[in-house]
């Protein structure tokens, strides 16, 4: 069996056996919607092979962490969605005999590799728009579910060998079931392009839907299609400007009234998610056709169309339908400093986390939608080859690099220069967050290189992937970073 990536199979079943001797292991993974899907799926995979856990989350991995979870009295350390980036670290403690390593990451590794490390880089596969860290936490579940079944064949056996379920999801012998998070994480990692997932992440998609957790159509590509009303979804769907829709809530509310359509309901207006074939057919036509009719570019008018992740065990018109839109509730709840809650959706509403996460939900969109007015109302500075703002404690560090990607197209924000964000992260340091496009990335960026090389020439730190990295420097050096930037960015695009 080689497993749904099979250029990381050998990796994946030597970490597997790795864990399966395992007594009891920490599982260590990242604050966002990639890591804590990681973290759910790493989580169910260890449950149903009766490996015992415990769970931390780290907004970064950094030398403070890496030391806090060796004084844990762990053998092994599982990370997910981070820790190649770290190995450099992760690696001294495995030379004193610390801790075991087992990584499943998708982030550009440090100049050192160990036994456990399941990385698509490593193998030639975009970690950036191929593979995320769910995807590779997917690839050692679905390991774990082959070694524990105690058989190498084809075939899993019915009684399911080993491996006892505890996890809240009904079981399935060999994991399958949690492509549906694997899925979420790679949207929540942006690694769709031109409106779908690409290489390892499709052949995932097709072990989801094969498993009846993910289905795929060809469907309007605006954010919100579960839950949002018809007016506010037209409305707030900014990605493709359609004057006199876009950002224009009467002009919403006119274009769909136009329309010879039943779309409210008890005086509610109805949501996408709910409408009939004909009745999603109608309303594109003639958002295309107005489009045309204002101007807007084919190019612009093809993204209004792409492929729909759904989960179609969630409930319709809920959140958790939606990868985009789960990916979203979860960066809601890890990102302000409760991925438990994020986690607890994740394996399954545990514990009324839904619920909660939809409050931390509200409060993330409004964070969002002031950051990224304030950061087009403000400006970006342009230097030759990168563009930049700074945020002060205006936006929160944890969520600057989303307002930046999500400004880039806004007036005065160009799409074709990277763009470097700072935000204040504590009374010495500064994070840095950058974002790319593909589009650039094509074209020679990298700005994981970026993020490293030109914190580390002013006494910080960073690293990520080549279309968009993060880093921490020393405050006051923002100047020193940019100009070191700028000169990289030069090189990489000449
Ligand atoms: O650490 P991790 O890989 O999970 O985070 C990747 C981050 O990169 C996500 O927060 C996502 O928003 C961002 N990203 C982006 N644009 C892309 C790809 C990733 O903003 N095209
Ligand atoms: O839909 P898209 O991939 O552009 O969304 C990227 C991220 O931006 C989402 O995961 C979510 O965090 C956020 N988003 C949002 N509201 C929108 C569009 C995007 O919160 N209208
Ligand atoms: O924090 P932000 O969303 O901007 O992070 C973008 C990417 O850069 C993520 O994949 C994150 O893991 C990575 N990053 C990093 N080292 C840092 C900060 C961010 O590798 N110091
Ligand atoms: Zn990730």
């Amino acid at each position: 069996m080689t497993g749904p990536v099979p250029e990381l199979a050998d990796r994946a079943t030597a970490c597997a056996e790795h864990l399966l001797e395992t007594d009891r292991v920490v599982l260590a993974s990242h604050i966002d919607a990639d890591g804590l899907t990681s973290a759910a799926i790493a989580a169910q995979a260890l449950e149903r092979a009766a490996i015992p856990f415990e769970t931390v989350f780290e907004k970064q991995l950094d030398a403070d962490a890496i030391e806090a979870i060796a004084e844990t009295e762990y053998d092994t350390v599982l990370f997910t969605d981070f820790g190649s980036g770290q190995l450099d670290v992760i690696g001294e403690y495995e030379d004193a005999g610390a801790f075991t390593p087992v990584i499943a990451d998708h982030h550009q590794p440090a100049n050192r590799d160990t036994e456990y490390h399941l990385n698509p880089l490593l193998f030639g596969i975009d970690g950036a728009s191929e593979l995320s860290g769910a995807g590779a936490s997917y690839v050692l579940a679905r390991a774990l579910a082959e070694e524990s079944d105690g058989s190498d064949g084809a075939t899993v056996a019915a009684d399911g060998g080993a491996a006892v379920a505890t996890g809240a999801t009904e079981p399935r012998a060999d994991n399958r079931d949690l492509a549906a998070l694997a899925v979420v994480g790679a949207v929540g990692d942006m690694q769709a392009s031109g409106g779908e997932l690409h290489g390892a992440n499709e052949r995932i998609v097709a072990e989801g839907v094969d498993a009846g957790v993910v289905e795929t159509s060809t469907d309007l590509a605006l954010y919100g299609k579960q839950t949002r009303p018809l007016p506010k979804l037209l409305e707030y769907a900014t990605d493709v400007y359609i004057p006199g829709i876009s950002n224009d809530e009467n002009g919403a509310l006119r274009f769909l009234d136009d329309l010879d359509l039943e779309l409210k309901r008890d005086g509610e207006w109805r949501r996408w998610s709910g409408l009939t074939s004909d009745e999603k057919q109608t309303i594109a036509s003639a958002l295309v056709k107005r489009a045309v009719s204002r101007g807007v570019p084919a190019t612009k008018i093809e993204q209004l169309v792409g492929t729909a992740y759904v989960l179609p065990e969630e409930p319709v018109g809920t959140e958790l339908r939606d990868a985009s839109e789960f990916s979203t509730l979860l960066n809601a709840t890890a990102r302000y400093e409760r991925a438990d809650v994020g986690l607890g959706v994740c394996l399954g509403d545990r514990d009324g986390a839904l619920e909660r996460a939809r409050t931390l939900l509200r409060n993330h969109r409004r964070n969002l939608s002031t950051g990224i007015d304030l950061v087009t109302r403000e400006g970006v500075t342009h230097e030759e080859n990168v563009q930049w703002f700074h945020a002060g404690d205006e936006i929160r560090e944890t969520i600057v690099g989303i307002v930046a990607g999500m400004a880039m197209g806004n007036e005065g924000i160009s799409r074709s220069k990277p763009i470097i964000a700072f935000a204040a992260k504590n009374d010495d340091e500064v994070k840095i967050s950058t974002r790319g496009t593909h589009n650039l990335v094509r074209q020679g960026l990298d700005l994981s290189v970026v993020a490293g090389e030109a914190s580390r020439a002013v006494g910080g730190d960073g690293g990520g992937h080549n279309v968009a990295a993060g880093a921490t420097v020393p405050k006051g050096n923002e100047d020193a970073f940019v100009e070191r930037a700028d000169e990289i960015v030069g090189e990489q695009l000449s």
